[in-house]
C-alpha cells in the first residue's frame, strides 16, 4: 500500500488482472503517456534499482540484446529507475561504448518515483531509494496480466521472461491453460469441465491426454 501524500489517500499495489495505472513521465524518449503508449501491443515495463550498476547492466543488456524476439511478440519494451535522464544517457552510451550493446528502448527517468510508487516497484524494507527489479507484464487492453519482483542482489531471467510471455499469448491465443515448465511446442492443458454435464462428456472424450476428468492435455 501506498499514501498519496497530496490527497493523504491509501493507493493499492497494482495487482493481476487491474489496468496498469495511467501516468505520464519523462523517457530517453522523450516525454510518453502510457495509455498513449504502444497502442494495440503489449508492454513489458521492468525498474531496475539503479544506473551504473552491475547486475542491473547484466539485466538491461539482456533486455537490449533480445529486444528483436521480444517486438516478434508484438511487445514494446518499457524501462525504469528512479535516475535523471540524464544518468540514463550517460549509462547507455557507456555501455554501448564498452560492450556494444544499445539499450534501444525508452527508460523512465523517475525521479519523483511517482511512477514506482505506484506500481509497487519502492519496497522500503529492501530499500527506500531504489526501485526493486520488478517485471510488469501489460496486455493490449492495458490490462496488468503477470507481475515479477526480484531483490536488488538476483538479477532476472530473460529466458523465463519471455517464456512467461509466450504462454500467456497462447493462453489467450487458444484458451487454454499452461503446465509445470511449460514451453512453445510443449502440450497445453485444456480448461476443465464446470459441470456434471461436461464432467461426463471428457470422461468420454479421447480427442485430449486424460489423466482424469480435471487434467487433461493437448497438442495445438
Ligand atoms: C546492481 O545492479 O548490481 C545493484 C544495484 C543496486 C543494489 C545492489 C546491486
Amino acid at each position: 500500500m501506498e499514501t498519496n501524500t497530496e490527497t493523504n489517500q491509501v493507493t493499492m499495489m497494482p495487482r493481476i488482472g487491474d489496468m496498469a495505472p495511467d501516468f505520464e513521465a519523462v523517457t530517453t524518449k522523450g516525454k510518453i503517456k502510457l495509455s498513449e503508449f504502444a497502442k494495440d501491443k503489449w508492454i513489458l515495463m521492468f525498474s531496475h534499482p539503479a544506473d551504473f550498476t552491475p547486475v542491473c547492466t547484466t539485466e538491461m543488456s539482456g533486455f537490449a540484446q533480445r529486444k528483436e524476439e521480444f517486438e516478434a511478440l508484438n511487445t514494446e519494451l518499457l524501462g525504469l529507475s528512479i535516475d535523471s535522464v540524464h544518468a540514463h544517457l550517460g549509462w547507455v552510451n557507456n555501455v554501448r561504448e564498452k560492450t556494444g550493446v544499445y539499450f534501444d528502448f525508452p527508460i523512465i527517468a523517475d525521479l519523483d518515483m511517482k511512477v514506482s510508487k505506484r506500481y509497487g516497484m519502492l519496497q522500503p524494507n529492501e530499500s527506500e531509494t531504489a526501485a526493486v527489479r520488478a517485471v510488469f507484464f501489460i496486455d493490449p487492453n492495458k490490462k496488468i496480466r503477470l507481475i515479477m519482483y526480484y531483490p536488488l542482489n538476483v538479477g532476472r531471467n530473460m529466458d523465463e521472461i519471455l517464456r512467461a510471455l509466450k504462454a500467456l499469448q497462447t493462453s489467450d491465443k487458444y484458451g487454454v491453460a499452461m503446465p509445470l515448465n511449460w514451453k512453445p511446442g510443449d502440450k497445453v492443458i485444456v480448461p476443465p469441465p464446470k459441470t456434471l454435464d461436461e464432467m461426463n462428456q471428457r470422461l468420454n472424450d479421447d480427442s485430449c491426454e486424460r489423466t482424469d476428468f480435471y487434467l487433461c492435455k493437448k497438442s495445438l
